[in-house]
């Protein structure tokens, strides 16, 4: 099928970020490996795992260096990563519910898409800006737009969590219907 490479035109320049892509194209290449020769549903599943845990690890990392260094694009660039982590989630439950219905080719292909985009859009936006002289690290960098929360959820209700944060995130008039559905259901 088709692998990605981890070009010059990839390399953001930036050691932590560059070494989490080659790691992130690196099971992405054995997911297409496993596809290819038509692995197990448990060796597949196993590795789409591992794909959605170092991701989550990786935007983790990305977003501290934002903070670290007062990035501006701190929240749209979040977003982004929200967006992917939801879609992430409901493949995943997918694929635990119904393996037969899930197209490995085609998820494969949308997830090097997305990769390679977002590396050559948003993360190397990013590493540009960390590259300019004027930039330096903020001794205490400020309270971000977002906050990070940790919560406990049943696990098949995390893609909901996830899509719920993204629309408060964005702050559209989905976010304003929302938050008056939940203070409808607390109103009892
Ligand atoms: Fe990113």
């Amino acid at each position: 099928m088709s692998k990605i490479t981890f070009t010059a035109e990839l390399a953001t320049g930036i050691k932590a970020i560059d070494d989490d892509h080659k790691l992130l194209i690196e099971i992405l290449n054995t997911l297409d490996d496993e596809i290819d020769g038509e692995s197990s549903v448990e060796v597949i599943g196993g590795t789409l795992e591992a794909l959605r845990r170092y991701v989550e690890e990786h935007f983790n990392r990305e977003e501290s260096i934002m903070e670290h260094y007062g990035y501006p694009e701190l929240g749209a660039h979040m977003r982004q990563h929200q967006q992917l982590m939801y879609s992430a989630h409901l493949i995943l439950r997918k694929f635990h519910d119904t393996p037969e219905k899930v197209k490995l080719v085609e998820l494969h292909a949308f997830l090097c898409h997305w990769v390679a985009g977002h590396i050559m859009g948003a993360d190397k936006a990013l590493a540009q800006f960390i590259r300019q002289p004027s930039v330096k690290p903020l001794d205490k960098p400020p309270a971000s737009e977002l906050k990070a929360i940790t919560v406990r959820i049943p696990p098949d209700q995390i893609a909901t969590i996830l899509r719920c944060a993204t629309i408060l995130a964005e702050g559209s008039a989905g976010s304003a219907a929302l938050v008056e559905f939940i203070e409808t259901l607390d109103k009892g």
